[in-house]
């Protein structure tokens, strides 16, 4: 089976039940997202649910005060979250919708390409792939790949592999990418683990470079700056 597919299947038997993933409101995915940026899912999740009950439009965000948006981030540290959060809603509000293409979506401040991806393709289902440090994880172990990703040869490498690989469904109402998206950032934060990857039982095993060459450990690389 070709790897995206293995993937999907891997997510639809393993992946997390989020309550970010049960919706196409894009407030609700670039709320999520913002917060996950430096942000365990485990912590951020009481985080968005107070958010989405407090301003549970992107219109009731733009209308609080930084004041009180500050307020209600506070403990996930990383303030300037929050203010680039209040700023973009009112980018947004001024837009008269939320934009919808990845183009529109990245002139959001606070959103680069990585969350830019994610919103695009979560909410609108529109083929970009995300590419987190998950990602960078499974395809540099899968492929064997020492190209170091904190270059921009890596960077650009690793963004053209992601995109390449992601499974485009020629059907409107498909949600393949979206969903192949979540399933290799789920795969990387809970099978194709950091320290202690689940080889042993790990559906890729037989197609996985670095398994064969015994690199898991190695890999991906990234340069000391
Ligand atoms: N981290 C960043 N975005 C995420 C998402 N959509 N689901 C789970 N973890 C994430």
């Amino acid at each position: 089976m070709e790897f995206a597919s293995v993937l999907l299947e891997w997510y639809r038997e393993n992946g997390r039940d989020l309550p970010w993933r049960q919706t196409h409101d894009p407030y609700a995915i670039w709320l999520s997202e913002i917060i996950l940026q430096q942000t365990q899912v485990k912590q951020g999740w009481d985080y968005w649910t107070r958010f989405m009950h407090r301003w549970p439009t992107v219109e009731a965000l733009a209308s609080a005060t930084e004041d009180e948006v500050l307020r209600e981030w506070q403990g996930l540290g990383y303030y300037s979250r929050a203010r680039n959060l209040h700023f973009a809603a009112k980018q947004i509000v001024a837009m008269g919708h939320f934009p919808d293409t990845l183009e529109d979506i990245k002139k959001l401040k606070g959103v680069g390409d990585y969350t830019a991806a994610a919103i695009a393709s979560f909410a609108f289902g529109i083929p970009a792939a995300v590419v987190d440090g998950n990602v960078y994880r499974v395809l540099a172990r899968h492929f064997g790949i020492d190209t170091p990703i904190n270059t921009t040869e890596g960077k650009k490498l690793f963004a053209a592999m992601a995109q390449e690989l992601l499974p485009t469904v020629n059907c409107q109402l498909s949600t393949v990418n979206s969903e192949y998206n979540q399933a290799i950032m789920d795969f990387g934060a809970i099978q194709c683990t950091p320290a202690s990857p689940n080889c042993m039982f790990c559906p890729l095993v037989e197609s996985c470079v670095a398994f064969r060459s015994g690199t898991v450990a190695e890999l991906p690389v990234k340069l000391k700056t």
